[in-house]
């Protein structure tokens, strides 16, 4: 917690929120907004259990709010019950969105499919029947590695339904990383997909769950069940081994769902942390459901009308809230999308937002960058040729959005009449946390602004004091929230030490550096740890080096993140070989191998952009790797440090070239 955080504070336009947004949303107004949180802070208790009751429907209603008793794991409506999929499904149909569609999917080719809220219930409930009659129930854990698909939110769902514990791994992860979620969550079941398509590509993934099982440690696997998607030859496991659609043939259309505990898992979902391996974080079912309702009521302020379209992979938490989630239980018709931005070119956003008629766009800083860059190289993709007057609202996440790209996207894809809303959360939080509302906050191009209302957001040095506004510090959250994590799946002590500090006083670390202004906005600056992120994905440099010394000619490696106009943090690998340090097209063809190493031992993700080698790396004289310096060294900038610590000031010359 030490990095210093520099200002950035200089954006001075504001962009107050067009009349058209203000009226007849959701909070419509400043006044609605503050009378919000006001009544937030002067009963917590009674704001959250009167949301909790409006939003969703219990089996069993809560009479305990808030269970502070054994801080910080935290209980919220501890002993209600109800059940996540019937909230998503059953409670729209009741409503009379039997008929609506719920889903629109569009594959990598362009093959359209639609599903309503009842055709979904019936798919959800002969699959959930189907793992019933399997033996799956209450309190086992699934393993879910599909591609985006109506089968990914099927299987998701019906977990739901039966109260199995999902743990969803981006389909873009190594089975190596695959097999240690296996492991670590102990899943009995994984759901996975024969092959996925992307940019018109076929990507295996039954082979990479073969070899994940293959490599040990997953024993309690006892079914594999496999969604076909494109119909390739896959090897096959007889007693193990299950096409989707024969797990759903011959099932009834109606599953009771299981009523859970509001504190029972929903689902487990890895992230990057600053040391070890990627962290279980552990989501309750109640408090996630209803901040994940919320928040699409709030920060999208969500019509009936709406076509929603969250561009994020269910293997993230955007996709988790944002896609399986949180529309569902506002009962609204949403896009899902197979493919890649780029493909067939770079207009295929633009071209399915007018297509679908799209009115709520949510995607990530980087997907905009390098639309930006591809579209000055082909005009034709440029979002002025497309009809984006549908469009209402426009989403950022996943990172700090630039003020250039900010604005680029508020003028050709919002038309300058959109709200951009740039929302500010994670993984543990469940849910957004800062972020403006499009029918109240003047926007500032650059700031997720506001928190939302029950959120204490707040800025504080090392010694859990308030800062004054302008100055950098640790972003925390005050008190407790009931989408917040609630452990570290099986590893309670490293809840708290990574979230809930002693000298912070009890606050949540969101490990993120912030600054507010005069306005009281936020400005994130980025994180105050050793996890970075690529193109809006979490990435621990410590996983990195952990898989660079894993390979059998590496002695030692430091990683460290590069700013990166498209990705936001590029992947710099400083190493050191068992043998001579290479020069030349040896040392090339030996990064090469590296990189394509760690694509195997993480994934393609985590592949460093720029390996250099050296003797040695800058050490103290106690041996601590100074990354401070690498840091410098990597963005190709000249040392002004002082280097008087180091015991081999020499190697940072060396370092200083690129291959
Ligand atoms: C960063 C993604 C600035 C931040 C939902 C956070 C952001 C990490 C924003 C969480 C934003 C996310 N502005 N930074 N609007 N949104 N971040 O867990 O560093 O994948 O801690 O959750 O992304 O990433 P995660």
């Amino acid at each position: 917690m030490s990095n210093s955080i520099e200002s950035v504070l200089v954006e001075t336009r504001v962009f107050p929120p067009p009349a058209s947004a203000v009226q007849g949303a959701t909070i419509s107004g400043m006044d609605a907004y503050r009378a919000l949180v006001a009544q937030a802070e002067r009963d917590p208790n009674a704001f959250w259990a009167r949301l909790a009751r409006e939003h969703l429907q219990w089996t069993k209603p809560f009479t305990q709010v808030l269970d502070e008793s054994k801080a910080p794991f935290y209980r919220w409506f501890g002993d209600g019950e109800l059940n996540v999929s019937a909230n998503c499904l059953e409670a729209q149909i009741a409503q009379g969105k039997g008929d609506k569609v719920a889903i629109i999917f569009e594959a990598d080719d362009g093959k359209v499919d639609k599903i309503t809220y009842s055709q979904l219930l019936v798919r959800v409930s002969r699959f959930a029947n189907g793992l019933k009659s399997l033996g799956y129930k209450l309190g086992d854990r699934a393993i879910i590695y599909m591609p985006m698909s109506i089968e990914a939110v099927v299987a998701m769902q019906a977990c739901a339904r039966l109260g199995v514990i999902h743990s969803v791994v981006f389909g873009g992860f190594s089975a190596k990383s695959l097999q240690e979620r296996i492991v670590d969550v102990g899943a009995s079941l994984v759901i996975t997909a024969d092959e996925q398509m992307r940019g018109g590509k076929a990507i295996a993934l039954k082979p990479a769950v073969e070899e994940a099982l293959a490599m040990g440690g997953c024993e309690a696997v006892r079914r594999v069940v496999v969604y076909k998607r494109t119909g390739a030859k896959v090897d096959w496991t007889e007693g193990r081994d299950l096409w989707m659609h024969d797990v759903e043939a011959g099932q009834p259309d109606v599953c009771t769902p299981t009523p859970v505990n509001a504190e029972h898992p929903l689902f487990i979902l890895y992230t990057s942390g600053s040391t070890g391996k990627p962290k279980g974080v552990q989501h309750s079912s109640a408090g996630y459901l209803l901040w994940s309702a919320l928040t699409v009521k709030w920060t999208f302020d969500s019509r009936d009308s709406d076509v929603f379209w969250c561009t994020a992979d269910v293997g993230w938490v955007t996709g988790h809230t944002y896609i399986t989630y949180g529309p569902l239980a506002c009962g609204l018709t949403q896009v899902m999308f197979e493919g890649v931005p780029t493909y067939p070119d770079s207009g295929r956003f633009w071209d399915m937002i007018a297509r679908h008629k799209v009115s709520v766009f949510y995607t990530a800083p980087t997907a905009i960058r390098s639309l930006i860059k591809a579209c000055e190289g082909n005009p034709k993709t440029h979002p002025r040729n497309y009809a984006l007057d549908c469009l209402r609202i426009i989403g950022s996440v996943g990172e700090p959005i630039n003020p250039e790209a900010w604005m680029w996207y508020y003028k050709n894809v919002g038309r300058e009449r959109c709200p951009i809303v740039d929302t500010w959360w994670q993984t543990e939080t469940g849910g957004h946390m800062i972020t403006p509302l499009p029918g109240a906050t003047p926007l500032k191009p650059g700031s997720c602004t506001l928190p939302l209302p029950g959120i204490s957001a707040a800025i504080v040095d090392e010694t859990g004091e308030d800062v004054p506004s302008g100055s950098g510090g640790f972003l925390v959250m005050k008190r407790p929230w009931p989408a917040m994590i609630r452990t570290i799946w099986g590893d309670p002590d490293r809840f708290i030490k990574s979230y809930f500090p002693p000298e912070l006083k009890g606050y949540y670390l969101a490990g993120d550096g912030a600054q507010r202004d005069a306005d009281g906005y936020f400005w994130i600056m980025g994180r105050i740890d050793d996890v970075l992120n690529v193109s809006g994905h979490r990435l621990g440099t410590m996983e990195v080096e952990s898989a660079l010394v894993a390979h059998e000619m590496v002695a030692e490696a430091a990683v460290v993140g590069r700013p990166d106009d498209t990705t936001g943090e590029a992947v710099v690998a400083f190493v050191v070989l068992k043998r001579s340090r290479p020069e030349g097209d040896e040392a090339k063809a030996i990064a090469q191998q590296l990189r394509d190493w760690v694509a195997k031992e993480i994934g393609p993700i985590a592949k460093p952009r720029d390996i250099r080698f050296g003797d040695n790396l800058p050490k103290t004289r106690s041996g601590k790797i100074m990354r401070r310096l690498l840091r410098v060294v990597a963005k190709g900038e000249t040392i002004t440090q002082d280097v008087s610590t180091l015991e081999n000031p020499a190697i940072l010359e060396q370092l200083s070239k690129s291959l």
